[in-house]
């Protein structure tokens, strides 16, 4: 009995007690409250579905079809993900006007809180990639000359080596890159649209699209400065070489000539 009363009194006990209950009330706030904010996640979320549905209906379904199944005017939308409604409605590229060889780029009619209802609509119908948080497709830090690698073993073929873009076959055509923001060249890789290859995470992981995202960013001046010398398509030291060689020759071949039309002349008289 004393030793108890003793153990009791023990100065640590306060600590003791006050850490048990402590542990007691965050233990029952774990239980209680992420459910809660699942719970209100998920209301949101379907929320923001039925608004998505609506817009889809007026804006969308004449050409994808009423449940995004697609008709002879558009192609299904099951499985496209939200990013690649994010990517073709956040460039203006959605809704198409007229047929053509390729879907351009037009002004944007929805603002982004619609095409984040109408991306949620579209990725309820199929699990497809995801549209990416700006955390992800944040740029700094990335490393411009392994992007520069990438971009050019990747992209150049179709968006030339600064990414100015340029033709492809049957009137189509890769676009310039310069003033795309992050997320949508993100998205770009991610989905692929039209004759453009996607690049999912399997074969082109997060960080490296970052360091594609850089280099296109740094090419074209929008986040360092431009190093200086002559741009000539971006080509770098070998064109600027180049420009020397046919320049530089070429004015030693005028003096050459110059100075032996001179000195013909003098022998002359
Ligand atoms: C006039 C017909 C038309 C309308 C209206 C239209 N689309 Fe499209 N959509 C197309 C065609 C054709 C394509 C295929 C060419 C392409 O990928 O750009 C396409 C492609 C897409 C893709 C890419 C699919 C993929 O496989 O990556 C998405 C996403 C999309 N549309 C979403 C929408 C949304 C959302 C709307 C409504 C805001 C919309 N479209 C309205 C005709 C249309
Ligand atoms: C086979 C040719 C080809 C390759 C390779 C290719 N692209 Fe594309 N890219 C295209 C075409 C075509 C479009 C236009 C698609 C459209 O309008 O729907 C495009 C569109 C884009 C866009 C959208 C531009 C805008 O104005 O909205 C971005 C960003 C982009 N590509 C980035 C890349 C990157 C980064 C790579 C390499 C990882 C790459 N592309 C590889 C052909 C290609």
């Amino acid at each position: 009995m004393k030793k108890l009363s003793a153990r009791r009194r023990h100065p640590l006990a306060a600590v003791v007690v006050l850490l048990l209950a402590l542990a007691a009330t965050g233990g029952l706030y774990a239980a209680f409250a992420p459910a809660g904010k699942a719970q209100a996640d998920e209301t949101a979320q379907s929320l923001a579905i039925d608004e998505g549905k609506k817009l889809y209906t007026v804006g969308c379904a004449s050409c994808h079809g009423t449940g995004g199944q697609g008709t002879t005017d558009g192609p299904s939308l099951v499985g496209v993900g939200s990013a690649a409604v994010d990517f073709q409605v956040g460039t203006g590229r959605m809704p198409a006007q007229q047929p053509g060889a390729q879907v351009p780029k037009k002004k944007v009619i929805y603002n982004q809180a619609e095409i984040d209802q109408l991306a949620a609509y579209v990725a309820s119908l199929g699990a497809g990639p995801i549209t990416p948080t700006d955390k992800q497709v944040d740029p700094s830090g990335a490393d411009i000359a392994k992007g520069g690698d990438l971009f050019r073993t990747n992209c150049a073929q179709c968006h030339n080596f600064t990414g100015e873009g340029g033709a492809l076959t049957k009137g189509k055509y890769a676009p310039a890159l310069d003033g795309v923001s992050p997320k949508h060249i993100y998205e770009a890789m991610q989905t692929g649209p039209q004759s453009m290859p996607s690049f999912p995470d399997t074969t082109m992981p997060e960080q490296e699209k970052k360091d594609v995202i850089a280099y296109i960013k740094s090419v074209n001046g929008e986040q360092t400065a431009n190093p200086g010398g002559l741009s000539l398509g971006g080509l770098g030291p070998v064109s600027e070489g180049l420009f020397a060689w046919i320049f530089g020759l070429g004015a030693l071949v005028a003096i050459a000539v110059w100075v032996a039309a001179h000195t013909a002349k003098a022998k002359k008289s």
